[in-house]
């Protein structure tokens, strides 16, 4: 394993692959069974795209997190953006700004096993999953 954590500035559609790419990468390298890697994958897909659609650009971070006997993954996603307008609504699948389904946000958070969305209007917004191998 590289350190345990990682980061990835999401700017284009090929550093999108490669929030993907290092994410798998992690999940592997952890242990985290093919279901749950692909889980983790999606999940993270989903998020860079939002940061890449919505707010143009920003960061992804990673790192590999331990709770008493239990490791697992979490990721960060920070943006500039304009912000979620309805976060809750966002969340429950219910809030679209675009011509996809608006079930990003409600899928990504059953993939994972904890999701939170920090958001301001015309300041940003800050998503973190995790995941813990089983
Ligand atoms: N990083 C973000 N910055 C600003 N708005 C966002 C961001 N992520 C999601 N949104 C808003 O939340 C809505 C729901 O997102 P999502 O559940 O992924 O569905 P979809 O992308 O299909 O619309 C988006 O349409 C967009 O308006
Ligand atoms: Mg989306």
């Amino acid at each position: 394993m590289s350190d345990g954590s990682g980061r990835v500035e999401i700017r284009s559609e090929t550093d999108i692959l490669q929030t993907r790419q290092q994410a798998r990468n992690a999940a592997e390298q952890i242990g985290f069974d093919t279901t749950d890697i692909t889980r983790i994958v999606t999940a993270v897909s989903e998020l860079a795209r939002n940061v890449h659609l919505y707010a143009g650009e920003g960061t992804m971070k990673w790192r590999q997190i331990t709770d008493n006997d239990q490791t697992g993954l979490t990721f960060i996603f920070e943006d500039n953006g304009p912000g979620i307008e309805d976060p809750d609504a966002a969340l429950n699948g219910e809030f679209s700004t675009s011509d996809g389904l608006g079930r990003g946000l409600s899928g990504t958070q059953t993939l994972m096993d904890a999701m939170e969305i920090e958001t301001e209007q015309g300041e940003g917004t800050t998503v973190m999953v995790k995941k813990w191998r089983s």
